[in-house]
């Protein structure tokens, strides 16, 4: 279980600190499938550095099955089975996919044949890609289904992805929710989710709506996505009021 407590987040703008997370709370339970949305510039990113331990709190405490984890490195949480997939991968120059694949798995001798089935579940064909540098090379949606097949390889405790969507065509996009899906299905972790997808929120146990750095709203899907389609919705009626006055 991930718990949250009264985290807060400043950074340092030009001669000021602004805060861009509010006292923030947030539970993730054990086996819990959930995806936060809300919009650009909400804070979403900036939860998921801080609970992959990219960044610190400037506040608050951050507890890994009941242990505190605020002050631990990225490796350490990693270590510990927390893992991250980046909205804007890293490109490493000088390593193939087979060996960060391997590195994911923390199995050096991992067979070709395990490394494809990961790239096969992401939708790429693994015979080509298998050796291929991961360098400027790769696009960024190639880019991000190595990525997100290194986090099905690690088969973490709890595995946060950052808009995998993003930069993904609509064909990989299909595949991208089976991905989930049986992901879900499998994993005896949990899974954290950013994403602007309906398609994506629809697969998650509980929404999270993050807005101006403070969770907005919480709760089951059942609950939550009526409520933000509508808005959605209400929006769009609004603008076709504005357009016929
Ligand atoms: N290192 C930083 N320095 C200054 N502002 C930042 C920094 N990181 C994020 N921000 C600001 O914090 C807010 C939240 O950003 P982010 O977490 O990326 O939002 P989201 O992922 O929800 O779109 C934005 O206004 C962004 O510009
Ligand atoms: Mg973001």
């Amino acid at each position: 279980m991930l718990e949250l407590k009264n985290i807060s987040f400043e950074v340092q703008e030009e001669s000021e600190q602004r805060e861009i997370i509010h006292n923030l709370d947030l539970t993730i339970e054990d086996h819990e499938f959930v995806v936060i949305t809300g919009p650009n510039g909400g804070g979403k990113s900036t939860l998921a550095k801080l609970i992959a331990g990219i960044k610190t709190p400037t506040e608050g405490q951050i507890f890994f099955d009941g242990q505190d984890i605020t002050g631990k490195s990225i490796t350490e949480r990693a270590n510990m089975g927390i893992s991250f997939a980046f909205q804007q991968p890293v490109r490493f120059k000088g390593i193939q996919v087979l060996d960060l694949l391997r590195l994911a798995a923390h199995d050096d001798k991992l067979s070709v044949a395990d490394a494809c089935v990961y790239l096969s579940e992401v939708g790429l064909c693994a015979r080509d890609y298998i050796n291929r540098e991961v360098n400027a090379s790769l696009s960024g949606g190639e880019l991000k289904r190595i990525e997100i097949a290194t986090v099905l390889a690690r088969a973490s405790r709890l595995s946060v992805f950052d808009e995998p969507e993003a930069g993904i065509d609509l064909w990989s996009f299909q595949n991208l929710i089976q991905v989930f899906e049986r992901m879900r299905e499998k994993t005896k972790g949990s899974i954290v989710i950013i994403s602007h997808q309906e398609r994506i929120l629809n697969i998650a146990d509980r929404i999270v709506v993050i807005a101006d750095g403070r969770i907005t709203k919480t709760g089951r899907k059942e609950e939550i996505l009526p409520e933000i389609l509508g808005t959605a919705s209400a929006v769009g009626s609004c603008e076709a009021y504005r357009r016929d006055k």
